[in-house]
């Protein structure tokens, strides 16, 4: 297939360029920088220069695209204001390639985390939340699925707290980068909260199966490990930093404290039957190893 992706420079991105590369697909990348555009064509993708807001663009890439899988975010937390213009900007773009796809019976697969289910580990049936600062993400991406009845294959695909390659990335990632910092590789509460993990490589390896397999208006769990417990991350983290490893206030982390301190183990289960996926790639602690001080 001929792939249109969005984000495909970023973290697990440039996993799945890869993975779809490797694979017979050819690519077409939205890059909305030089340098992203470099490294996507070193990668053997083709580029279109524009970026999330660009409607127009996103328009025809998808035009031109068997497929489309969707991984830009802004990823900007600075201020409540920045974090609702991100969401609003992905959901605006989700909106203009679903139109484009509308009737096609090509795929769109989507973006998201995996939910949260006090007292057990969340599944593939578990529905995303739709309130709160980030609700609007999950909003965008159940508007996804409903295209499902409008001839779109779509998909959405979730990601653990967790996206890791090298020893970096998604919430262990913050917690290094705080332990930096800070100089003490800390965690909230008393440790035992699990947050799921997936080496990105893992991840890629399903955005090519639910792009090939998946039924439209299904939901799918990047899950590799369940749920670490943060006090094993902070752990690795501190050994690997030469910092001590404490439990801090929840309030250290403003308003990611009540995220970081939610025990929120997920399971893949499904996923794993369905669609074949096993996960092959380092799990996040041995991955952690590779944190250098
Ligand atoms: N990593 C994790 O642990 C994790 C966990 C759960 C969910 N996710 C979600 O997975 C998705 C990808 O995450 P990631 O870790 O790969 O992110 P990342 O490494 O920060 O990469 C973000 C990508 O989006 C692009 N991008 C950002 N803003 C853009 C804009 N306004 N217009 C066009 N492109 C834009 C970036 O382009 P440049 O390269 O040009 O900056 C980059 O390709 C995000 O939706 C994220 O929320 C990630």
């Amino acid at each position: 297939m001929r792939v249109f992706i969005t984000g495909g420079s970023g973290l697990i991105g440039s996993a799945v360029v890869a993975e779809l590369l490797g694979h017979g697909h050819t690519v077409l990348a939205l890059a909305r920088s030089g340098s992203s555009a470099t490294a996507l064509e070193t990668a053997g993708a083709e580029t279109i220069r524009g970026d999330l807001a660009d409607l127009g663009t996103l328009r025809a890439g998808a035009a031109k695209a068997d497929g489309v899988i969707h991984l830009a975010f802004a990823n900007d937390f600075s201020s409540p204001a920045a974090l609702a213009a991100a969401v609003a900007e992905e959901g605006a773009a989700l909106g203009a390639l679903g139109e484009e796809l509308t009737g096609s019976g090509r795929p769109l697969i989507t973006v998201s985390g995996t939910p949260y289910v006090p007292g057990r580990a969340s599944t593939e049936a578990d529905p995303l939340p739709t309130g709160g600062p980030v609700g609007g993400r999950g909003r965008a991406v159940m508007a996804v699925l409903g295209l499902a009845s409008r001839g779109v294959r779509s998909t959405a695909v979730r990601m653990p707290r967790t996206v890791h390659n090298e020893g970096t990335g998604g919430f262990a990632g913050m917690l290094t980068n705080i332990a930096r910092q800070a100089r003490v590789s800390g965690y909230p509460g008393d440790g035992a909260q699990r947050w799921p993990a997936v080496h990105a490589l893992d991840a890629a390896v399903l955005f090519r199966l639910a792009l090939e397999l998946a039924p439209a208006g299904t939901s799918w769990h990047a899950v590799a490990d369940e749920g670490d417990a943060v006090r094993d991350i902070a752990a690795v983290i501190g050994r690997r930093l030469g910092l001590p490893v404490e439990a801090v206030p929840q309030e250290t982390y403003g308003p990611l404290g009540p995220i970081f301190a939610a025990d929120q183990p997920s399971s893949s289960t499904h996923t794993r039957q369905a669609l074949g996926w096993e996960p092959t790639h380092p799990s996040l602690l041995e991955d952690l190893e590779n944190i250098q001080p």
